[in-house]
């Protein structure tokens, strides 16, 4: 597979919104608001964009990944900023490839580079372990709401960044969005049926483990 991974500019926004809905469509719940999250964090002043790739073949995007800053709100209220990813999207079509793994990689290595510390992510342990992500128990990280959650996960950048740090992660508040310009925004894309499927069963268990 002849893949190239760049950084995304301008041009690719709307391709790079296409190819995000097509990988979440009904995957997490039936439909899916990673295309605006997206959207909205690529004008928010946490995005990283320099951390922001688009994986290529043949001149198509195939494949997107994007950072931004959180921070770890410590007991004595400092708030230490760390980096989260997502959404990371690649064609469905084209899964299982390796593209979202050498996108991972590929950001990954750029991420350490920049200096940062660490990077929170909620997701599945089974596919994120590989990269070295640990369950964020370990450093004693938990949720905004104070819980420990399986799908929070940590990787150190530097060995020992996280020594001295542990708390609460709070991503971005471009996270959030209204749910009125949510639906004028997918209204812009083309129609595509909601659905129930296994993929969101297993994604509630996951995500219902907090402790
Ligand atoms: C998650 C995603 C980016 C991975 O990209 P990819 O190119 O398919 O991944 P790779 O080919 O590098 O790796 C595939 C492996 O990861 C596993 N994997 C992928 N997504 C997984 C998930 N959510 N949970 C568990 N395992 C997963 C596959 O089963 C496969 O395992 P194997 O190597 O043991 O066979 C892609 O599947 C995708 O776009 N999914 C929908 C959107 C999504 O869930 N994004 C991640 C949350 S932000």
């Amino acid at each position: 597979m002849n893949m190239t991974i760049r950084n995304e500019n301008e041009k690719d926004h709307r391709a790079v919104e296409e190819l995000t809905r097509e990988a979440f469509w009904n995957h997490y719940v039936p439909g899916c608001v990673e295309h605006f999250v997206l959207h909205n964090l690529r004008n928010s002043q946490d995005f990283v964009a320099e951390l922001d790739f688009v994986a290529e073949i043949k001149s198509q995007i195939v494949g997107n990944i994007v950072y931004s800053r959180g921070v770890i709100n410590d007991k004595q209220g400092r708030n230490n900023e760390i980096l989260c990813f997502g959404p990371v999207s690649v064609l469905p079509s084209l899964q299982k490839q390796g593209i979202g793994s050498a996108l991972i990689i590929h950001s990954l290595k750029t991420a350490k580079l920049m200096g940062y510390p660490a990077i929170c992510i909620y997701g599945d342990p089974r596919y994120y372990s590989r990269f070295g992500f640990r369950c964020a128990e370990k450093y004693d990280i938990k949720t905004a709401d104070d819980k420990f959650a399986v799908a929070l996960q940590v990787l150190e950048l530097a060995p020992g960044a996280l020594n001295n740090i542990s708390g609460r992660f709070i991503e971005s508040e471009a996270f959030q969005y209204d749910e009125n310009l949510f639906a004028e925004f997918d209204a812009t894309f083309k129609y595509k049926e909601k659905a129930e499927t296994d993929s969101q069963k297993e994604f509630r268990i996951l995500a219902s483990l907090r402790y």
